[in-house]
């Protein structure tokens, strides 16, 4: 399912937002201009990673400090290994995202 959640304009850079696509909720970061999507629920124990800390291109969830990688969703540090599923395009000013399997 593909959704436009927004416009670029809506987040800052270093900042991330969470949105709704169908049932899933999706993240949202702007990293210096360029936007990732990820899913929002910590593959660990399903924190929030949009109430995480950005840094860069990692987020750290705020839970137990899983670190991933928001342009891969690859974890980079933390207690389990599981990725988080990533999908997001530009299409004019708007955030187009796609809904994580
Ligand atoms: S719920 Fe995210 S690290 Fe535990």
């Amino acid at each position: 399912m593909l959704a436009r959640v927004g416009k670029i304009t809506d987040i800052g850079a270093g900042q991330m937002r969470v949105v709704r696509v169908g049932d899933a909720k999706v993240s949202l970061a702007n990293v210096g201009g360029t936007f990732y999507a990820f899913d929002d629920t910590c593959t660990h124990q399903g924190c929030s990673l949009a109430s995480g800390e950005l840094s860069g291109t990692t987020v750290t969830c705020p839970c137990h400090g899983r670190e991933f990688d928001v342009r891969s969703g690859e974890v980079l540090e933390g207690p389990a290994d599981e990725p988080v599923a990533t999908a997001v395009e530009i299409d004019g000013d708007d955030i187009v995202v796609r809904s994580p399997a």
